[in-house]
């Protein structure tokens, strides 16, 4: 929908930022306390129940993207906008090597028209997949609008922008582009959510996407029912709440527009000017909005507010033309969806009951026939609405025309019919889409014939290929190597990828490349489908003796059950870790098969990439990128290496949820680590955190939600119900995970037997403290006076849910990230507030302790640091960050 130009004059930043700022900690500090706030932020006189003219809604979530200023933005409308800084938290944008940057924040400078509106002087812009992140506290309906302007900006054309924009389960733009249009493009949603809420906005490759405002706010539950008449045939249609809706017309018949000032929900009523297709016959009346009733049952000011019922199109006095006669709107819409029409009626021009009877036809179709206002509310000017669907297929030349007309039968002195509103509302189809027919998971729900036949073609050929390949696999296997036997254990270790440097370089020799099914001098075989897939180069067994001096003991920075990690230097200077096989190890073909197809799916920061790989000479060689500071163990405890700070820890948590995150849900299918521990979390040289050794990695079953196997894992991290069970999960790697945090936070031995007994299990030890309250007593003494206490509680709390006894009652790796960068942000805030010399220099200057911070302190500071959500790297390096 398009709104015109609206000479809106506002007096944005009006509210005290102290104001602002305390509604954002609450946010921070726990969700309950954040939905009373929001309350608080409503008109004070607001009870639904005692007067229905106000609506409080439990979410409210309304933020200027884009805005620079740490103020908020204040409409004239009494909404105020929450200004980036203070939204940070609620966007996350998707780690992705190649992005360096990933939005920016635009002035505009001035723009004519829309400069009025104060939302649309700034845009932010992604140039990667991002996510604002919305807790719903009140399961239901809720509106979702999204305000696009494109912000004149110096380097990026924001009308060239091509994106789209979903939700978890709703696409709601695809592939959207503004135009070069100089009108605001305003849309709005009305989703039923639980518990939490993304908007995900995908720029279109090489292009970028763009937001000026995000409204999330929760809508009364009763504002669509269930069901509602059908047209064509007449009848009756029930499921509406299976549906998501997308607002395409909402108009004010008769009247002037009517602003979200005017209206308990904050909606927008535009006038009916532009759609009335027949004016001449058509005359506007209007009565004070007071004297119009709402009636026990049925409308209320929810529905629409009595401005909207006060004011009406009716006929034209009939003197002039002919008696009889339709008044009727037009108004284009997508004919690919089916469609909700409200209409809202409010008899204000009868002078008695029973005189004004009418039809309604939607698309020519008798709609209502003989409708008669007052019998239906037994009163005048009593609001009264009436919902139909309109199937897709009753969707005509593009358009939905809705027309009033007198009823044959009517009795009264002059034909008359009136509407006082409408609102045409799209339907989500089967695709979970309002634009087309992909779904959020991109698969195209569409069946057109022509598509099904280019799909079966490109089947039968992969189907063809793929017998012929299986056939030279068959011949090859035949003349396989008579050492084979020796060599099937390659894979018992396989890994993750290649990293974007090295990969696809070809080895100078690759005539010499072995492969596992083809001859020495083959280029196929796994050696090719390694390259094939981008998994990296291949090394000869030269080269990688070259790189670590014949494998010298010297060289050799770990050892494993597979064998020995060495460090190497490649002829190019860069140092790698290569991991060598014991020709002894473990694992069929098959596994090693799916490991491949599987890992070359994963691509991550926080996965630590596998750059190439050796299987000359028998020999099972991976080479990967070097850690340079090793396993996240070693800066715990038992080695000399200087303690790592608490926010360095934090950081490093979150780095491995990610990369855990990543492997439960980026690829297509999940993967789940098995073996999440300290010791397989590996350090760069700037600190950042990467899950490595995937050798028990099992694909997330699709189906079923668990798989059987073997119980494998390190002890002291084992989830004790797969244990039990034998049943594997990514709860499994969840509960690993919760050890690993207690692991963090006490720097001691997960099982430590030499302990008096009730202490040697970590995960038992600090559950045991943390009910009693004595979880301090046994926190790392280096660390435990830098912890910020709310800090603490809200990583404590995320590590005991980890622990649950039962893996359905663990969060999932996307919660614990969420919970750990809110422990992060509440640390930074008290950090800052103990150095305000450092970098914000306009932070209000505190000199109290973590503890005795008040909600207000820590709110100003945390919403003055505008890099938190940005993942910006926080390390400095090692040794020069101390606790204090
Ligand atoms: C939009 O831009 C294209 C090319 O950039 C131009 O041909 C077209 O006339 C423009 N449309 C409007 C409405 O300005
Ligand atoms: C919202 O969805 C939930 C379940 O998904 C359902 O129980 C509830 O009735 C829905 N609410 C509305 C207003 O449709
Ligand atoms: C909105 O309400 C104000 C009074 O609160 C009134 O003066 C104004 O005319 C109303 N506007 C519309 C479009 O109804
Ligand atoms: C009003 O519109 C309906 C549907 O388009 C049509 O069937 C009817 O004849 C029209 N009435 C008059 C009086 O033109
Ligand atoms: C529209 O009609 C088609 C077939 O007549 C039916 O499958 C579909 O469910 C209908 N959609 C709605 C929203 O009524
Ligand atoms: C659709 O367009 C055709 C020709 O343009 C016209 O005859 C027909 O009445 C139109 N139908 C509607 C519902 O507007």
């Amino acid at each position: 929908m398009l709104l015109g130009g609206d000479n809106n004059n506002s007096s944005p930043f009006s509210r005290p930022s102290g104001f602002s700022s305390f509604l954002f900690l609450s946010f921070l500090l726990s969700f309950t306390t954040f939905a009373v706030c929001v309350r608080a932020e409503s008109p004070p006189s607001s009870s639904p129940s005692s007067s229905p003219s106000t609506y409080s809604p439990r979410d409210n979530y309304l933020i200027d993207c884009g805005s620079g200023s740490s103020e908020q933005t204040s409409l004239d409308d009494g909404r105020t906008f929450k200004s980036d800084h203070e939204s940070s938290s609620y966007l996350s944008t998707k780690e992705d090597i190649e992005t360096s940057v990933d939005s920016i924040p635009v002035k505009a400078k001035s723009s004519p028209c829309p400069s009025a509106y104060p939302l649309y002087r700034s845009a932010r812009i992604f140039t990667g997949e991002s996510r604002y992140r919305f807790f719903i506290s009140q399961p239901g309906p809720h509106w979702v609008r999204l305000h696009f302007y494109p912000v004149p900006h110096s380097s990026i054309k924001l009308t060239d922008a091509v994106f789209t924009v979903q939700t978890d389960k709703f696409v709601l733009l695809h592939d959207f582009s503004i135009g070069n249009t100089t009108s605001l493009v305003f849309k709005e949603y009305l989703i039923n959510i639980t518990g939490r809420l993304s908007i995900i906005f995908k720029p279109h490759k090489d292009s970028h996407a763009f937001i000026n405002a995000i409204e999330v706010v929760s809508a009364p539950g009763s504002i669509i029912s269930d069901a509602a008449s059908t047209v064509a045939p007449r009848d009756t249609f029930t499921g509406l709440s299976n549906f998501a809706f997308e607002v395409s017309y909402r108009l004010n018949v008769g009247g002037p527009l009517v602003t979200p000032k005017n209206d308990t929900l904050s909606r927008t009523w535009l006038s009916d000017e532009a759609y009335n297709a027949f004016p001449e016959g058509s005359e506007a009346v209007s009565v004070e909005p007071k004297n119009v009733h709402y009636p026990d049952g049925g409308a209320t000011p929810y529905i629409a507010p009595n401005w909207v019922y006060a004011s009406a199109q009716k006929m034209k006095e009939a003197q002039v033309m002919q008696p009889n006669f339709n008044l009727t709107w037009k108004m284009s819409v997508d004919p690919s969806f089916s469609y909700l029409i409200r209409f809202h009626f409010c008899d204000i021009v009868s002078k008695s009951l029973n005189d004004l009877l009418f039809n309604v036809y939607i698309n020519e179709f008798m709609a209502a026939s003989s409708l008669d206002l007052s019998s239906l509310t037994n009163a005048l000017s009593t609001a009264y609405y009436k919902d139909f669907v309109l199937n897709a297929t009753a969707v005509k030349n593009d358009s939905i025309t809705v027309q009033v007309g007198p009823a044959s039968n009517a009795q009264s002195s002059l034909p008359n019919a009136i509407l006082n509103g409408l609102e045409v509302i799209k339907l989500s189809n089967e695709a979970g889409s309002f634009d087309g027919l992909f779904a959020v998971d991109g698969t195209y729900k569409g069946d057109a014939g022509t598509k099904m036949k280019i799909v079966a073609g490109v089947g039968l050929l992969m189907g063809v290929t793929a017998i012929v390949f299986l056939g030279i696999v068959f011949v090859r296997w035949q003349r396989r190597p008579h050492d084979w036997d020796k060599r099937k254990s390659f894979s018992s270790w396989l890994l993750p990828l290649h990293s974007t440097k090295t990969s696809f370089l070809s080895s100078k020799s690759s005539s010499r490349r072995s492969s596992l099914f083809g001859s020495r001098k083959s280029k196929s075989g796994y050696s090719g489908l390694f390259s094939n897939q981008g998994l990296g180069r291949f090394f000869t067994f030269t080269e990688l003796q070259n790189a670590t001096q014949n494998f010298d003991e010297n060289a050799v920075i770990g050892v494993g059950g597979f064998g020995k990690v060495y460090i190497g230097v490649l002829e190019d200077g860069n140092k790698v870790a290569i991991k060598r096989g014991n020709p002894g190890s473990e694992q069929g073909i098959n596994e090693f098969q799916t490991e491949i197809q599987m890992l070359s799916k994963l691509r991550h920061r926080h996965l630590v990439s596998l750059i190439g790989f050796c299987d000359e000479q028998s020999e099972m060689i991976l080479v990967y990128e070097y850690m340079a500071n090793g396993p996240f163990r070693d800066h715990l405890y038992g080695t000399n290496q200087p303690p790592l700070s608490w926010k360095q820890r934090l950081e490093i948590c979150i780095g491995s949820a990610r990369g855990l995150h990543y492997l439960h849900t980026g690829a297509a299918q999940g993967i789940i680590h098995r073996d999440v521990k300290t010791t397989n979390i590996l350090l760069d040289e700037n600190l950042v955190a990467k899950v490595a050794d995937f050798g028990l990695s099992k694909a997330a079953p699709m189906d079923r939600g668990y798989v059987s196997t073997a119980v494998k894992g390190s002890f002291g991290y084992l989830d004790p119900e797969y244990f039990r069970r034998q049943q594997l999960t990514e709860k499994s790697d969840v509960y690993s995970f919760g050890v690993v945090l207690f692991e963090v936070l006490c720097a001691r031995p997960v099982i430590n037997p030499k302990l008096p007994r009730e202490q040697v299990s970590l995960a038992e030890w600090a559950l045991q403290c943390h009910r009693k309250g004595i979880l301090e007593k046994i926190i790392d003494p280096v660390i435990a006076e830098t912890i910020c206490k709310e800090s603490l509680r809200k990583y404590v709390e995320a590590a005991e849910k980890c622990l649950a006894e039962y893996g359905v009652d663990r969060p999932g790796m996307g919660d614990v990230l969420w919970n750990l960068e809110y422990a992060m942000q509440l640390q930074e805030a008290s950090t800052q507030i103990d150095h305000p010399e450092d970098k914000s220099a306009n932070l209000i200057a505190l000199d109290k302790p973590c503890e005795n911070l008040s909600r207000e302190d820590l709110a100003v500071a945390v919403s003055d640091n505008s890099e938190i959500a940005a993942g910006s790297s926080l390390f400095s390096p090692v040794g020069k960050v101390r606790g204090r």
